[in-house]
């Protein structure tokens, strides 16, 4: 396998500057050949932001790492479910994804190099299509009936939904949502309460200028209203044998999953403290801090501090996540999460390094596209 490695790592860099023209090849050939698939897929496809071809990559840069990828790939075949994919497509997805690669590898091509992509991706498709077999009594995705949706801000709403069947999840995970006014586009938002007896989610959704799902879920979503719901995503979760306190950082609606991870805290912690910092720009955007500190003060191991980075009259911290953090401290016993736009968490996570905090004990979720993946 390591021979195989290095082999895709050359193919990877080969085809790295016409990236683009790779993942528009390998969509044209995908349903040239097969076109059946294409009903599967969203209406518009922007290649720009393509996940699917990325993960592809991702897991032929990972696979001298099973440990991450194998866990990896078996949420994402259960999360394939809902597209209803079959064993035998994965056969066409490789037969694209190889050939888009050669096409664009021009003179750099060989039966050794063909050999090599066929059996990594077929063990890739292989663990994928045995964990979406082993998962077949669970439903492919749920569906939700919104309860309630709650304007915070112009860009901000709260939705809780109540799903059909149980739903279960660990807080600190996400879930794939598609709504009825974007269909066949799904987008993951995180669940902002601790599994609840009744069963209801919380979302809290922020649209970005003109996006599809957020936009529609902000604006147009209204009570009565089905939304469906993937499975649960995620390893953002809390280790409860550890005895380390909690550090918490949530750049805007990257405060859903701290909230769920809080509120599962408050049904078993007696011992640890946890301080969770809440940033935005403009204080108008801190649109759930009533209920966190409702907690606060309900909770003496709670600490909640909103941070605005952009409102210069505000009384409190005013400064972004990563330098208030620093002002406060120290971390480096901490477990720590975070949560929220790439950027934020770059910064957050550089920040944290700097402040002796162990890679290890940082879990996070970016909210966003990650770097394009480069071969490295
Ligand atoms: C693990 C995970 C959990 C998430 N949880 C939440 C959550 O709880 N709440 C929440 O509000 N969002 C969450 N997100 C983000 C969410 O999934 C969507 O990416 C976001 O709502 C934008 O989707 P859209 O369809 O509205 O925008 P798109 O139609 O995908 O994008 C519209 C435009 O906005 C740009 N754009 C997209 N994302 C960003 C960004 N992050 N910053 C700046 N510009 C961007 C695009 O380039 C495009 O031009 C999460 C994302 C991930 C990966
Ligand atoms: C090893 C094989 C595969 C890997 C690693 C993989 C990975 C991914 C990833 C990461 C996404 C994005 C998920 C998200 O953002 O929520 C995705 C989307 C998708 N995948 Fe796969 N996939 C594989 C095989 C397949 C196959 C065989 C099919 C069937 C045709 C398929 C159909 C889809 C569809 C329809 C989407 C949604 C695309 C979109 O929204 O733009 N995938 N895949």
């Amino acid at each position: 396998m390591s021979n195989d490695y290095q082999l895709l790592k050359e193919s990877l860099a080969q085809i790295e500057p016409v990236y683009d023209k790779v993942t528009g090849y390998f969509y044209a050939r995908l349903f040239v050949e097969n076109p059946h698939l294409r009903s599967m897929f969203p209406l518009t496809m922007d290649l720009q932001r393509d996940r699917l071809f990325r993960a592809l990559v991702h897991v032929v840069q990972a696979v001298d790492q099973p440990e991450q990828v194998v866990p990896m790939l078996q949420q994402l075949a259960r999360d394939h479910r809902k597209f209803q994919v079959e064993p035998a497509h994965y056969d066409a997805v490789g037969r694209a994804l190889i050939g888009a690669i050669r096409q664009y590898s021009y003179g750099e091509w060989s039966d050794e190099i063909e050999a090599a992509w066929w059996r990594t991706y077929s063990v890739a498709a292989r663990t994928m299509i045995d964990a979406a077999a082993a998962a077949d009594h669970t439903p492919a995705f749920w569906n939700a009936e919104v309860v309630s949706v709650d304007r915070r801000a112009h860009d901000i709403a709260v939705i809780h939904v109540q799903p059909n069947q149980p739903y279960p999840y660990e807080p600190g995970q996400y879930a794939s949502v598609e709504c009825i006014h974007v269909p066949r586009v799904w987008r993951q938002y995180s669940m902002a309460n601790a599994p609840r007896r009744d069963g209801q989610l919380e979302f809290h959704v922020r649209t970005l200028g003109a996006g599809w799902v957020s936009g529609a879920l902000v604006r147009r979503t209204t009570v009565g209203e089905i939304i469906k719901l993937g499975p649960p995503m995620g390893t953002m979760v809390l280790d409860r044998e550890s005895q380390r306190d909690l550090l918490f950082v949530a750049g805007g609606t990257g405060l859903a999953p701290m909230k769920a991870l809080i509120d599962d805290l408050r049904r078993w912690n007696t011992t640890r403290t946890a301080h969770l910092f809440f940033g935005v720009r403009k204080a108008t955007d801190l649109y759930d801090l009533d209920a966190m500190r409702q907690l606060a003060d309900r909770y003496p191991w709670l600490t909640v501090v909103p941070a605005v980075s952009e409102d210069f009259d505000y009384p409190g911290e005013r400064a972004s996540l990563p330098a208030v953090l620093g002002r406060h401290g120290p971390w480096y016993s901490h477990d720590v999460f975070a949560s929220g736009s790439p950027d934020m968490i770059r910064a957050t996570v550089a920040k944290l390094r700097e402040l002796q905090v162990p890679a290890e004990r940082i879990k996070f979720d970016a909210f966003g596209e990650p770097d394009r993946l480069k071969p490295s």
